[in-house]
């Protein structure tokens, strides 16, 4: 299966290259990128297929089967709906897309086209999300009516003034970049239950002016002192939805001490904290006790079940869990948290 990558970045090499690649059934036929010698590096380190720099190009192939989108959250729906019309199979990565808009429109294609279009929701292959969900679905939790999230860390805007907070490329800040993963983890173990109402605020305080930002670090680049912030560093909220109460409070940046990462699922028999990412601890009672029981699994490599999944789904016509008709709903809920925000008043869907 001759496959295109489509952005030759840092989740292209740490992720869908190396598990294409350890794919029995995938050979890279097209390392695509706008700066040239990116996509040459990777032709170099990989010793296979061919650099250009218009996805285009690849989507033109008739021998291409599928591709990855592997750029900046602005170009998702762009190439991925051309590469649906073009007949591909699509994995693209997290978020599905900048707005609710333009995954809807994303939607449509692949109904329109019947090829598959999955997201880069890659905890829903992690082996520990999958059996947090397994003991929610088997009942031991009893019902999951409160789930808080916490994705918060001390004063790490990811490189401030560039893409990652820049609202016409990136589409948002904390909640779209780290929050996607996380409402996507609560949205995978609950069933994927719509959200009803949404009460949020979002805020951008620390990084501006970009000069003074004191910061732990900047994980992405150093900043731009002459650059664009114009997204969210925090976002908290409250969503009611058909399944569990979601409470979110994610920050790229806070004056807290410590990083929070956790998800906690509230039940009424039982509740667990999945450190993100990591094990899960589960609360409950037996024989008029209190237990904790904390489940170590050796997970397996995820992003390398997520790409043999799509593969596989490619043959078979096997829906995964990835597939944007789940992801949508987790995009429908970040645009009523960044309406709400806007609007400072409670948003219904
Ligand atoms: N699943 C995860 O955990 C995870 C982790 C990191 C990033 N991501 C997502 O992956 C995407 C890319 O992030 P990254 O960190 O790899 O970014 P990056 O900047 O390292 O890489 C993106 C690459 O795309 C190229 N590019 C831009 N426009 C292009 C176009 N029109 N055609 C071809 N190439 C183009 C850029 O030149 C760059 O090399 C983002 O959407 C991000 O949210 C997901």
């Amino acid at each position: 299966m001759k496959i295109g990558i489509i952005g030759c970045g840092t989740i292209a090499h740490s992720a869908h290259i190396p598990s294409y690649m350890a794919n029995p059934k995938a050979q890279i036929k097209y390392f695509c990128d706008i700066i040239p010698e990116r996509a040459e590096d990777a032709v170099k380190k990989y010793g296979c297929g061919i650099a250009v720099t218009d996805y285009k190009e690849v989507l033109a192939d008739p021998e291409v089967t599928a591709v990855s989108v592997c750029t900046p959250n602005l170009m998702h729906s762009v190439i991925a709906i051309a590469a649906l019309e073009a007949g591909k199979h699509v994995l693209c990565e997290k978020p599905a897309a900048r707005i609710y808009e333009e995954a809807l429109a994303m939607q449509e294609a692949q109904k329109r086209t019947g090829k598959i279009l999955n997201i880069g929701v890659v905890n829903r292959f992690n082996t520990n999300v999958n059996k947090l969900k397994e003991m929610i679905d088997n009942g031991d939790f009893g019902e999951v009516y409160y789930v808080y999230v916490s994705f918060r860390a001390h004063r790490s805007i990811p490189g401030l003034g560039g893409a990652f907070t820049t609202k016409a490329i990136a589409g948002g800040g904390a909640l779209i970049d780290w929050g996607v993963h996380f409402l996507d983890i609560v949205m995978y173990c609950c069933g994927d239950p719509k959200a009803k109402t949404v009460s949020a605020e979002t805020f951008s305080k620390l990084g501006n002016p970009i000069c003074d930002y004191v910061y732990k670090d900047s994980w992405a680049h150093e900043p731009i002192h002459d650059g664009i912030y114009d997204v969210e560093e925090g976002v908290t909220g409250i969503v009611r939805t058909e399944g569990p109460v979601i409470n979110v409070n994610g920050a790229w940046a806070q004056n807290i001490g410590e990083r929070e990462m956790f998800i906690d699922f509230i039940g009424t028999k039982g509740g667990a904290r999945l450190q993100y990412g990591k094990d899960f601890t589960f609360y409950s009672t037996k024989n008029g006790m209190l237990t904790s029981t904390t489940f170590v699994n050796k997970s397996a490599p995820m992003f390398q079940a997520e790409i043999d999944g799509f593969i596989d789904c490619i043959e078979t016509g096997k829906k995964l869990p990835s597939n944007i008709d789940y992801n949508i709903l987790t995009s429908q809920m970040m645009d009523a948290i960044y309406r709400s925000a806007e609007l400072h008043e409670e948003v219904k869907l």
